[in-house]
């Protein structure tokens, strides 16, 4: 076959499979489809935002869960919905807004120069004269810059008496806050569990119901149970394999799947602050692999970076954070009479050398 032949053939195999796709849009993670999948995890929040609504009692919440757990959309269709109703809320993504100074600037619609921090609250109080409902996404991705997220102390402090919403991976987030912060802040914790593999066929159903022309049910029985399987559940992973499978239905399942796999874990790496990578770059090359060993190869690393490396009780509380990502497991293992996690990487090592490479050469 002349490479002519091989456009021509891939150009054909493309467009019939294009042709099943009705709306490209159910495989956009920010697509909100009209009846998420309902589950228990949806009720603290709702019951939460509906009490703050009646009262104007903040009922502050943290919500945790592993990626792709469902967060950032039952967040945002909840305050969709009782915004129907006249609430008000303001979200904002951390990732993007990544300092108390930005997350007001942004709220505000100005530039993050020229005025106070105390000058920028200010303004929101004036400008949020009613309930108000703040949702920080991603709040783990705050800057260490930002040492005492005065964002939050503020919220919580408020005579207006504003709700926030904090959605994090990391299961120790409140440990990682000040005092002061946590006493006013009080949050519930709600838990988001991984999604079971019947969960996650349920969501593929509405999806692959509105996006393609045709599917079928036992394929997306095994895109769950696969992701249920060799991910932490992450439902992005089997919309992505859902997707390939759609588009390039002639590769087999599991190539498919792996290709989403490396894909959304590629950018998860990628989003890693410097810190956190170093932790990744000391748990590929500790030979031991062992929760002390690996911190110690970990402060050898940060040396040899500059960068001050986190106490044993941080690196600790990122080693649980990392797992809710997806990127290692940790496997409680007896060394002696003690028992001590191992670390197992659950990642390609290139896709991690590439991300090293070009961070720290
Ligand atoms: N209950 C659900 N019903 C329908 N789709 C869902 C549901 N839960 C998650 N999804 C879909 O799965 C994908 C991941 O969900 P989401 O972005 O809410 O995860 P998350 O918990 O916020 O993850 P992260 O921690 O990485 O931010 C999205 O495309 C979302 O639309
Ligand atoms: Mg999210």
């Amino acid at each position: 076959m002349d490479i002519q032949d091989y456009v021509a053939r891939r150009e054909q195999e493309l467009s019939q499979a294009t042709g099943n796709i009705r709306d490209f849009k159910v495989f956009d993670f920010n697509y909100i489809p009209e009846k998420p999948l309902m589950r228990d995890e949806v009720k603290p929040i709702a019951d939460a935002l509906l009490r703050y609504e009646k009262t104007g009692i903040a009922n502050n919440l943290l919500v945790f869960g592993s990626r792709g757990s469902g967060k950032t959309l039952t967040v945002k269709y909840l305050t969709r919905l009782l915004g129907q109703n006249g609430l008000h809320s303001i979200y904002i993504n951390c990732r993007s807004h990544n300092t108390s100074f930005k997350i007001l600037a942004e709220c505000l619609g100005v530039k993050p120069r020229g005025c106070s921090l105390s000058e920028l609250w200010q303004r929101f109080c004036q400008e949020h004269g009613q309930r108000t409902v703040l949702v920080l996404d991603e709040v783990d991705l705050l800057s260490d810059k930002d040492k005492h997220k005065d964002i939050l102390y503020l919220i919580s402090r408020s005579p207006e008496n504003y709700m926030a919403i904090l959605l994090s991976n990391n299961p120790k987030l409140l440990n990682l806050l000040d005092e002061s912060v946590r006493s006013t802040l009080q949050p519930e914790v709600v838990h988001f569990h991984n999604y079971t593999a019947p969960q996650i066929v349920d969501i593929l159903k509405e999806r692959a119901a509105v996006g393609l022309s045709r599917h079928d049910d036992v394929m997306l029985q095994q895109i769950a149970a696969m992701t249920a399987r060799n991910t932490s559940s992450d439902v992005r992973v089997a919309i992505k394999t859902l997707y390939y499978m759609a588009i390039e239905p002639i590769q087999d399942l599991q190539a498919n799947f792996e290709r989403a796999r490396r894909d959304i874990l590629g950018d998860v790496i990628q989003d890693l602050n410097d810190r956190t990578l170093l932790i990744l770059r000391a748990a590929v090359d500790d030979r031991d692999q062992h929760a002390r060993s690996v911190y110690e190869t970990y402060c050898a690393v940060s040396g040899q970076a500059h960068e001050e490396p986190f106490s044993y009780v941080h690196f600790y509380s990122t080693l649980s954070y990392l797992q809710s990502l997806g990127l290692i497991l940790l496997i409680s293992t007896k060394v002696g009479k003690t028992y001590t996690n191992r670390i197992q990487p659950l990642f390609d090592q290139g896709l991690f050398e590439a991300v090293w490479q070009a961070r720290f050469g």
